[in-house]
């Protein structure tokens, strides 16, 4: 089937959507962007990524391209026109096309506006859960406002790529003080000897992930304790569990943390009921 993206107005063939090469977003990473997960055709907390979009696009004073209901509207007819049952929808944002100066462009310039979508294999995605993944830890050696969702992600990319070549999934970004941020596209969470779910606050220096905050409700749901604070490698390599949450991991349970088992090596119960149970406290549009 032929893929479909929505570029600035109009649903054009995949291999037909092109941005200009003056787009802010290619010449800057002058952009933001959110991914939303599609399941059952359904997008899930459509609300909550479209309210994180407006608040990254108000943090850069960027321009809403158009309307919340417009936009939602967007993300849906590209669900629809590219028939995504499960999957995720990609959303774009630049400050526009503009000749190159990096002040921000004259007003009245109009941002660019990019939809995709596409489709996981959900069974080996569960295969994956199934199994757990590896992380490797890096230095944070990113910018002091992660908390916004920009398209700049090169730190994120050479973490991501250290990864892989380290036969892992994921990198934990590890602060001067030695406590774990977050990883390259996900938030971190460790669950301690006592049972207690840990995963460091909100502030500057992690994403306000979607997932982390839906998962808020399941544990309370669970009767689970949790706490907010930063917790070290050494803490999360001796811990009894460990895991990631993104909008499209969900939760994904951590293994081995730089190649070193934590707990015995298996996915946790922890993790592994609450991945379970995410979609029944996500919002599902109508
Ligand atoms: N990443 N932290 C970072 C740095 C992220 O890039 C992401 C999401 C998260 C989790 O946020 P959420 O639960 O809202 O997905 C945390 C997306 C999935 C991506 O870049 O593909």
């Amino acid at each position: 089937m032929s893929r479909i993206a929505y570029v600035n107005g109009r649903y054009l063939p995949h291999r037909q959507a092109r941005v200009h090469v003056e787009d802010r977003g290619y010449q800057f990473a002058d952009g933001v962007y959110e991914v939303c997960e599609v399941r059952d055709g359904q997008l899930i907390d459509e609300r909550r990524h479209i309210a994180r979009l407006e608040r990254s696009l108000a943090e850069l004073k960027m321009a809403s391209p158009m309307s919340r209901a417009a936009l939602g509207a967007v993300l849906r007819e590209t669900v629809r026109r590219n028939r995504v049952n499960d999957g995720l929808v990609y959303v774009q944002v630049t400050r526009g096309v503009a000749r190159r100066d990096h002040a921000f462009p004259p007003p009245g310039t109009l941002p660019s506006l990019v939809v995709t979508a596409r489709r996981f294999d959900v069974a080996a995605n569960e295969k994956i859960a199934a199994e757990g993944i590896g992380v490797i830890t890096v230095p944070e050696d990113r910018w002091a406002r992660v908390d916004i969702k920009s398209v700049s992600l090169l730190p994120n990319v050479l973490a991501k790529q250290s990864a892989r070549e380290q036969g892992a999934r994921e990198a934990w970004y590890v602060d001067r003080d030695g406590y774990v941020t977050e990883g390259a596209s996900s938030n971190a969470w460790i669950v301690n000897r006592d049972g207690k779910l840990i995963t460091r606050a909100l502030g500057r220096d992690i994403l306000p992930g979607i997932t982390r905050s839906v998962l808020f409700d399941v544990i309370k749901a669970h009767g689970l304790q949790f706490e907010e604070r930063p917790f070290t490698v050494a803490e999360a390599q001796t811990a009894r569990e460990a895991f990631i949450t993104s909008a499209t991991q969900l939760v994904m349970p951590v293994v081995r943390i730089d190649g070193r088992p934590v707990a015995n090596g298996a996915p946790g119960l922890i993790a592994s009921a609450l991945r379970r149970d995410y979609h029944a406290y996500a919002e599902t549009a109508g």
